[in-house]
């Protein structure tokens, strides 16, 4: 008798519960930063538990780390279904580690029914999704698409960690996996997560599908002035650069989202050297992500914030300087695997609609490389990068039923 793959919901609920102890916050969301200690514990669970079942381990020389299941016909490349396990500092339970335990469900299932699929299918946790830690994001599906890593090796981290160094521990901390190089030819790649926004929930529909992600840029604004006694500097004589990024932040605030409603600007993370009560800053540094879907509007906005930035700081007689640390053009997703998507979604007759995504994910560069799309499911309030983030149990197994059966008809083309 065959048996029909079914997500088993209870055990995914339950895995979700189990990694979200790892890197537990007092607030009820998770700090699980990429390569950290708490980082390793979760790829650690994740590995035993499918050396259990048996399936075959791999990581990569960027600690992405890989789940095979093999299929009827070893000619195929594996399809790729996934997500990350790394989170934000103060992140959710659900960003990341729903797609990753999703996807490893749906292997499990599959291993259940012994159900044969064409193609292998790999499960994947790609390596430093968030990039909180360490700036870029999305590092492993990065490198996994050919992106020149080269410049990485000097990266160091928001808390002052080398990234070569935290790598290098992160890999070794997982002897079990056979290492692989980076990169290497696949059929497809299906990603759920989280909308991390409220469109979802507003419309009661539990199933989004990913057409296209919108493009991401980062900027890292610092602003040289000259360090100065706080009592005895009188304001004819402060080149403060405080008051010259409070005033270009604001003037970006009020300008950029009011006037285009499309447009994202976040200033997430603001430093001032050496940081004394009592002293006027040397420097003050500011981080800028900016988000478009049109690439000619995302050229706009940056050429904007460069314009404000030097003119606020000219303003106090400073100097801005302005690098971009990060730029990842938005994409369309493969018609043909937004297609799967839809017939599986049909096909459980769940409603659903067609959506971008605001966010960025693995699957906008893995879309370079292969047919890639996405599944949404909604998260409560919208809230993401936040650690109330909440998915009703039964959105996220409708989520994983959804990604099994796509997955089926992905790795087993008519
Ligand atoms: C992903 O975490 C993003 O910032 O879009
Ligand atoms: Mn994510
Ligand atoms: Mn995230």
């Amino acid at each position: 008798m065959t048996l029909v793959p079914e997500i088993n919901g209870e055990r995914l609920l339950g895995r979700l519960d189990a990694f979200a102890r790892i890197g537990a916050t007092p607030a009820g969301g998770v700090n699980r930063q990429a390569f950290s200690v708490e980082d390793r514990s979760a790829r650690r669970l994740l590995a035993e538990l499918a050396l259990e079942r048996g399936f075959a381990i791999f990581q990569d020389g960027i600690a992405n780390l890989f789940i095979r299941r093999e299929g009827s016909d070893a000619t195929l490349p594996p399809l790729l279904i996934g997500s990350h396990l790394d989170s934000q500092p103060t992140g959710g339970r659900f960003d990341g580690a729903l797609g990753t335990l999703s996807a490893f469900e749906a292997l499990e299932a599959l291993e259940d029914a012994k159900a044969e699929t064409k193609a292998p299918i790999e499960v994947v946790a790609w390596a430093n999704e968030e990039g909180s830690r360490f700036a870029p994001g999305v590092m492993g599906s990065m490198a996994f698409t050919g992106a020149d890593t080269a410049a990485w090796k000097s990266i160091v981290g928001s808390d002052g960690a080398s990234l070569a160094t935290e790598l290098e521990a992160t890999i070794a901390a997982l002897p079990e996996a056979r290492l692989r190089s980076t990169g290497m030819p696949i059929s497809g790649y299906i990603e759920l997560h989280i909308e991390q926004g409220p469109s979802l929930e507003k419309e009661r529909m539990p199933i989004g599908v990913v057409t296209a992600v919108q493009g991401t840029r980062w900027l890292e604004v610092s602003i040289e002035g000259t360090a100065g006694h706080a009592g005895t500097t009188g304001l004819a004589y402060r080149r403060d650069p405080m008051v010259a990024a409070i005033a270009a932040i604001h003037r970006l605030q009020t300008t950029i989202m009011p006037l285009d409603t499309s447009a994202r600007l976040t200033v997430g993370r603001i430093a001032a050297q050496p940081g004394s009560i009592n002293a006027i800053p040397q420097s003050v540094s500011f981080t800028v992500d900016l988000r478009h879907p049109q690439p000619e509007r995302l050229d706009a906005i940056e050429a904007e914030v460069r314009e404000v930035c030097a003119a606020e700081a000219e303003a106090q007689h400073c100097t801005a300087t302005i690098k971009r640390s990060f730029d990842m053009p938005g994409a369309a997703f493969s018609p043909d695997m937004v297609k799967i998507i839809e017939d599986a979604v049909s096909s459980l007759r769940l409603p659903h609609k067609q959506m971008i995504s605001g966010a960025f994910h693995d699957a906008l560069f893995i879309a370079r490389v292969a047919p890639a799309a996405m599944i949404f499911v909604p998260c409560r309030d919208g809230l993401s990068h936040n650690e109330a983030e909440y998915v009703e149990p039964a959105n996220a197994v409708t989520g994983a039923r959804v990604l099994l059966q796509a997955a089926i008809a992905a790795a087993s083309p008519r």
